[in-house]
C-alpha cells in the first residue's frame, strides 16, 4: 500500500490541491457515463449498478476517509473483477473529481 501511495504521489503531482482543482467534474461525468456506466451506477440518483458487484459511485463517494489519492491508486491498479482501465492522467483526475463531487449535496 505504501508503494501505491508513493506511486500516486509521483504520477499525480498536485493531488493535494482543493477538490475542485483535481479535475473537471463535467468531463469526468461524461467519461464515467461512457466508460464506467457499463458496470457502475454513475449518476447521483442511481442506486443500483448494472453489475451488482460494482459499487454505485454515490456509495464510493460516501466511503468515509476516501481521498483523491485513494481513488487514483485504485484506478492505477488492476482488480479481480474490474478490467484494468488504463486511464490517462486527465481522465483519472476528471473522473475522480466527478466521483468526489457526488459527496456534496446538490
Ligand atoms: C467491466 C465492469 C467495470 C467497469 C467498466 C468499471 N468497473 Fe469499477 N468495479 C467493477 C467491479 C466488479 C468492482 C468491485 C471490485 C472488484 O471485484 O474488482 C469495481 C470497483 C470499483 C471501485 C472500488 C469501489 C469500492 O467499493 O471501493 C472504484 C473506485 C471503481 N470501481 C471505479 C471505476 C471507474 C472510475 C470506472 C470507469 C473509469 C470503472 N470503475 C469501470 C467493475 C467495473
Amino acid at each position: 500500500m505504501r508503494l501505491l501511495v508513493l506511486l500516486a504521489l509521483i504520477l499525480v503531482p498536485g493531488w493535494a490541491m482543493g477538490q475542485e482543482e483535481i479535475g473537471n467534474v463535467a468531463e469526468g461525468h461524461a467519461f464515467a457515463r461512457d466508460v464506467c456506466a457499463q458496470c457502475h451506477a454513475v449518476e447521483r440518483g442511481e442506486a443500483a449498478s448494472p453489475d451488482e458487484r460494482a459499487a454505485p459511485f454515490i456509495q464510493v463517494a460516501s466511503t468515509p476517509g476516501l481521498t483523491p489519492m485513494a481513488l487514483f491508486a485504485w484506478l492505477q491498479t488492476s482488480h479481480p473483477n474490474m478490467p484494468a482501465l488504463l486511464l490517462d492522467e486527465d481522465e483519472m483526475r476528471d473522473v475522480t473529481a466527478y466521483i468526489l463531487s457526488l459527496r456534496t449535496p446538490r
